[in-house]
């Protein structure tokens, strides 16, 4: 059975972007593949969260992949950081990570434009920690969005060169994926990127927002004054809220939404009611799960301790191989 590994960094609330670029799939592929879930904490340290801050968003990750459908006797879910296995093989896989393919990742010249303040090691590094994580369990396949297609790449690289240095066939190649056969990137409201990518609140949809917040936020989306001639192609704004019906409304909602915007009889009050309807319909179920297991500790604590048990057995059998292959050997 192939393996999967997938993993959201903790920081904060799951908005739809992680849910139709990830989670989504996390639960599809669970029945089908040997998977593990993971919390992305230590990637997290990037940005220096306060140690409350850390935590409070480890735990509202865990209850967002539960919330979701995740199932903990089929998925093995657990957090980053109970399995110290990953940072020693993300310790190896740096020796032939080179320093100028990880400055032209496109994610870490982002992260510089967006925080010049704040560009420390890790950050350069994030791709390589990405990659122990995916390559500790062996993993082939990788739910996530677009925007982690190069990280992917780059996995493959790391993995690759570890097979040629060692003269072995270790390590397998891992692909990114999506049910949809496309990786998608969810936009947000506010017109100009992917859901999630600015830090106001207002540009994502998250799955624990009340019905009340979306009806707000997708009422407050960007528009334009409407089209003025039929079939006249879509501005960003008017397609990002069109790709958004695509994800959560039913075909004919969409094709009905079409057909007005073509022939200029769309109103976009209505447009966006239906979209903000359509949401709180998408998400309804899964913020009715938060709500219910988000206290109860004692059952959260079950689920990261089963979870870190299997992945450590995991990892600590990928670690003692790759220190055979390495040359560690013990006296
Ligand atoms: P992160 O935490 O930024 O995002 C988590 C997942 O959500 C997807 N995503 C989106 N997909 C579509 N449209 C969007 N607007 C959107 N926003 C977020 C991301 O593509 C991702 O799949 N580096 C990763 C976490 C990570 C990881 C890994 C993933 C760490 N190690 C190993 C896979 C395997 C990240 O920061 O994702």
């Amino acid at each position: 059975m192939e393996t999967v590994v997938s993993g959201i960094r903790s920081t904060g609330k799951l908005h739809l972007g992680n849910y139709y670029g990830a989670v989504k799939n996390f639960v599809q592929m669970q029945h089908d593949y040997k998977c593990f879930f993971f919390i992305a904490d230590y990637h997290s340290l990037t940005t220096h969260p306060t140690p409350q801050d850390l935590h409070g968003n480890v735990k509202q990750v865990l209850v967002e992949y539960l919330a979701a459908g995740i199932d903990p006797e089929k998925s093995t879910i657990y957090v980053q950081s109970d399995v110290p296995e990953i940072s020693e093989l993300y310790l190896y896989l740096n020796m032939n990570a080179y320093m100028g393919e990880l400055q032209r990742s496109t994610s870490f010249k982002d992260k510089v434009r967006a925080h010049p303040d704040n560009v420390n090691a890790g950050l350069l590094t994030y791709p390589v920690l990405m990659a122990a994580d995916i390559l500790i369990h062996k993993a082939t396949k990788v739910p996530v969005g677009k925007d982690q297609e190069q990280h992917l790449e780059m996995a493959r690289t790391f993995g690759n060169r570890f097979n040629t240095l060692y003269k072995t066939a270790y390590f397998p190649e891992p692909y990114a994926f999506n049910f949809t056969k496309k990786l998608v990137k969810i936009p947000g409201l506010d017109g100009k990127g992917k859901m999630g990518k600015s830090e106001g609140e207002a540009n994502a949809v998250y799955l624990s927002d009340e019905p009340e917040v979306i009806r707000k936020k997708v009422m407050r989306a960007v528009t334009d004054s409407g089209p003025t001639e039929e079939n006249q192609p879509k501005p960003d704004a008017i397609q990002n809220l069109f790709d958004l019906m695509k994800v959560v409304s039913s075909a004919d909602t969409y094709e009905h939404f079409e057909d007005l915007y073509s022939k200029c009889q769309i109103r976009y009050g209505d447009f966006k009611k239906q979209l903000g309807e359509d949401m709180i319909i998408a998400t309804a179920p899964m913020r009715e799960k938060i709500n219910e297991i988000s206290n109860n500790e004692p059952y959260l604590r079950k689920i990261a301790h089963y979870g870190a048990l299997k992945a450590h057995e995991s990892a600590a059998k990928t670690m003692k191989e790759i220190r055979e292959i390495i040359g560690f050997r013990s006296f």
